[in-house]
C-alpha cells in the first residue's frame, strides 16, 4: 500500500492524538504548529493517555504556517483541519488561505458543529470534503503536554451539498484509506452513510450544555444539574435541537426515544465525579472566543428556514453573544 502524506493543521489535543494515531498507521504526517512550534520542533509532543498509555511524538515534518507546509511543492494526501470553527472572527477555511494543492487533495473537517463544511466548500470548490464527527477526550495542558482519555472514535462521510454526489468506488476508496490508517493506529474509525445525522445528533449535547454552563454562572455539570428546574431547561432546549436536526435530514437523528437521549446526554452526569467542564465553559473561564456561531447560531438559521420555533435556542445565543461581548476586544 502507498503511504498516505497527511497534514494536521491544528497543534492542540485533538490534532496532535490524530498525527500520533496516523503516524503509528503509517502515514507520513506532517503538523502546522503556531504556538507550539518550537518546542515541536525540537522535542515533539509528549502524550499521556489512558487509552494507549504514555508516548511521544515527533511529526515527520513541523511548519510553523500553513504555507510553508505548501513550499517545495509538497504534496498532500489528506489535510486534516483540527482548529476551532469561529467565523465571527475569521473565515475557517483562512487556515489554508494562500496555499496551492491539487484538486485530488481530500480536506478533512474535524470540527464541531452545523455548517462548517460551507466555508470550506466555498473557498476549494474543487477539493472533496470530509466531514467529520469525533468522540475525543483531550486537551494541551501546556506547550506539547498533551493529555488524553479513553476515548477516540471518528465517523466519517462525504460533504455533499447539492445531493447530486453519491459514493462512487473512488470516493469510498479515499474514506476508507483514510479509516484503515486510522484503525491501524488505534484509533475507532468509520465510515458513516449519513455524517450530517451524526453531525447533529452530537450537537444536541454541545448547542444545551455548553452555552447552559456559561449562563448559569459558569457551572460545572454537577452544579448545573442540581439547581432546580435547570434539568427541564436542558431538556427543552435539546428537544428543540432534535426537531431542526429532524427538519434538516428529514428522519429521526437516532433509533433512541427522547428519554433514552436523556439517559445517555444527562442522567449519568448527575452527581459525575469529576463533574464534566463543557468546552465553552472553558473558553469563557480563559476569555477565549466561544464556538457560537457554529453550534448556535447555524443552528437557529436552518430552524428559521425550515419554520421550526427554537425560543430557548434564540435567548441562549443572544446571551451568549452578550457575555463574551464583555470580555472579547
Ligand atoms: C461538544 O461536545 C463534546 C462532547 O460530546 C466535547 O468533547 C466538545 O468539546 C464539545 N464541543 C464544543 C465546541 O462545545
Ligand atoms: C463543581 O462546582 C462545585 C460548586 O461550585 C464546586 O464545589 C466543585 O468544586 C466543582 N468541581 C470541580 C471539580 O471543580
Amino acid at each position: 500500500m502507498v503511504q498516505s502524506k497527511i497534514l494536521v493543521i491544528g497543534a492542540g489535543g485533538v490534532g496532535s492524538i490524530y498525527g500520533w494515531r496516523l503516524q503509528i498507521g503509517g502515514a507520513h504526517v506532517s503538523m502546522v504548529c503556531r504556538s507550539n512550534f518550537r518546542t515541536i520542533k525540537d522535542v515533539g509532543f509528549h502524550i499521556s493517555s489512558k487509552k494507549y498509555g504514555d508516548g511521544s511524538f515527533l511529526p515527520d515534518m513541523v511548519y510553523s504556517s500553513a504555507k510553508d507546509a505548501f513550499e517545495d511543492d509538497q504534496k498532500y494526501d489528506y489535510i486534516l483541519v483540527c482548529t476551532k470553527s469561529l467565523p465571527n472572527i475569521m473565515n475557517p477555511a483562512d487556515v489554508l488561505k494562500g496555499c496551492k494543492f491539487a484538486e485530488g487533495t481530500v480536506i478533512v473537517l474535524v470540527q464541531n458543529g452545523i455548517g462548517i463544511e460551507t466555508y470550506f466548500h466555498d473557498a476549494f470548490p474543487q477539493n472533496r470534503i470530509l466531514s467529520a464527527v469525533a468522540y475525543i477526550d483531550t486537551k494541551q495542558s501546556k506547550d506539547g503536554l498533551i493529555e488524553h482519555g479513553e476515548r477516540n472514535d471518528l465517523s466519517f462521510g462525504l460533504y455533499m451539498p447539492n445531493k447530486l454526489e453519491f459514493y462512487t468506488d473512488q470516493n469510498r476508496k479515499m474514506c476508507n484509506d483514510l479509516v484503515d490508517c486510522f484503525i491501524a493506529g488505534g484509533a475507532g474509525a468509520k465510515v458513516s452513510e449519513n455524517i450530517q445525522r451524526e453531525r447533529w445528533f452530537k450537537v444536541i449535547w454541545n448547542s444545551s450544555f455548553n452555552p447552559i454552563s456559561v449562563l448559569a454562572g459558569g457551572s460545572n455539570s454537577t452544579e448545573l444539574l442540581n439547581m432546580d428546574g435547570m434539568e427541564n431547561m436542558i431538556k427543552d432546549t435539546m428537544l428543540e435541537t432534535i426537531s431542526i436536526g429532524e427538519a434538516v435530514v428529514k428522519m429521526p437523528l437516532s433509533n433512541f426515544s427522547n428519554e433514552e437521549i436523556f439517559g445517555m446526554l444527562i442522567y449519568p452526569l448527575r452527581g459525575r465525579v469529576p463533574p464534566v467542564y463543557p468546552s465553552m465553559l472553558v473558553d469563557f473561564e480563559n476569555k477565549r472566543p466561544m464556538e457560537h456561531e457554529v453550534i448556535l447560531k447555524n443552528v437557529i438559521n436552518y430552524a428559521d428556514e425550515l419554520g421550526v420555533k427554537t425560543p430557548n435556542l434564540k435567548v441562549i445565543y443572544q446571551l451568549i453573544l452578550a457575555v463574551e461581548s464583555k470580555y472579547l476586544k
